[in-house]
């Protein structure tokens, strides 16, 4: 079987690691968690990173920064992860969802004005599979709307968007970079892993200030045990912190080895004309963390059909999510009743993602089109 994921832990790793366990280092303080948030937020862009227990507490950070009032709103797109939705509601604040683009699967930000309402206090949007949202319409909207942007970038590890096209100096930026706070994911099957593990971005020192506290059971600098707010313990070790920073050393091989896969992918699958094959818009470069397709509903074939099929060519494969619209946990508390997200549905429905590990080697994806080949031509 093909695995869909399979990391890739170098010899930096392991010698990282060892420092820790010989030094004693093994808890959230150490030199490799303030050596991994100041690389990674240079890295992205950004002045302070928070680092955290995994790419949901991110969110939950990055939304507890807001200090939301009971019914309080966050635009976000239906198609995502439960943990934006779960960040938001976990706030007390209401998720307000638009439907996705059909091309890049991100959220479709023309659809986000129409969702303003007084009770607004920032857009989430999601960079999906290693593709950016178009992120200035999103920009301009906040700066109109004095709206704060929290990206979800768990998925875009070191992609580039291009900002200010139209104008005189249009700059790639890195996504997570972007908005006034992001959250990355560094769980096994991303770019670059720490096991599990997560981290909050911003250029603000206060949101900084406020998500080290959260990360931290709101303990006070004046005096140990006194807490004014409450907090969590969503701290990261400088185990898995260690493992962060050998990997980002090989942060521009990844990158490159993932734009080969996914260019690779592309050339083999191109003359299929029953499947959507992933796009990179001109004003992006993404990093194909995961090689998605959507299939054509006229090969009388879903997702959960072209997966098992896949598993018998021995193809290991993964279903697109299913929208936050059509979740029983959120259909139950009375959110989104009678919503309709057609793109996020149909998605849903007919997309899988096939292997797209680093390891990913090319005799392996040579298999993978030619499995996905048999079954559909
Ligand atoms: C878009 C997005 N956001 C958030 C998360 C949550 O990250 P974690 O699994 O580290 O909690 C994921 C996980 O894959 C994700 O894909």
């Amino acid at each position: 079987m093909i695995p869909v994921n399979e990391p890739v832990i170098g010899e930096r790793e392991y010698d990282y690691v060892m420092e820790c366990l010989r030094t004693g280092w093994i808890s959230s303080a150490g030199r490799f968690i303030d050596e991994f948030e100041q690389k990674w937020a240079s890295y992205c862009g950004m002045k302070y990173g928070v680092a955290v227990s995994n790419g949901t507490t991110a969110l939950q950070v990055a939304a507890g920064c807001l200090d939301l009032k009971p019914g309080d709103e966050v635009i976000m797109p239906s198609f995502t992860i439960i943990s934006c939705a779960l960040a938001v509601v976990d706030n007390g604040g209401v998720p307000v969802l638009v439907d996705s683009e059909p091309r890049t699967w991100c959220m479709d930000v023309s659809q986000v004005e129409a969702k303003i309402t007084h009770r607004t206090r920032a857009i989430m949007p999601v960079h999906i599979y290693g593709h950016p949202v178009d992120m200035d319409p999103v920009l301009a909207l906040a700066g109109k709307h004095h709206l704060v942007v929290i990206e979800d970038a768990a998925e875009v590890h070191g992609a580039q968007y291009l900002s200010g096209r139209g104008t005189a100096s249009p700059t790639w930026r890195r996504c997570g970079g972007i908005g006034d706070l992001s959250a990355f994911s560094f769980y096994a099957n991303k770019l670059i892993t720490t096991g599990e593990g997560g981290m909050v971005l911003t250029n603000d020192a206060a949101y900084a200030e406020q998500a080290r506290a959260l990360r931290n059971l709101a303990f006070r600098p004046e005096r140990r045990f006194y807490h004014t707010h409450l907090g969590y313990n969503f701290r990261l070790t400088n185990l898995q912190a260690a493992v962060g920073v050998a990997q980002m050393e090989r942060m521009e091989y990844i990158i490159a080895k993932k734009r080969w896969m996914g260019q690779a992918y592309t050339e083999r699958l191109k003359d299929i004309p029953t499947i959507q094959l992933p796009v990179e818009e001109q004003w992006a470069r993404q990093v194909y963390w995961m090689y998605g397709l959507v299939l054509n509903e006229s090969t009388g074939l879903d997702a959960t059909d072209f997966a098992r099929q896949l598993e018998y060519a021995g193809v290991q494969t993964r279903p697109f999510f299913l929208g936050m619209h059509e979740q029983p946990v959120f259909l139950e508390r009375g959110l989104f009743s009678g919503e309709r997200y057609p793109v996020a549905e149909r998605i849903a429905r007919q997309g899988l993602y096939l292997p797209s590990g680093v390891a990913l080697t090319e005799s392996q994806l040579d298999q993978v089109c030619e499995a996905v080949h048999k079954v559909l031509t």
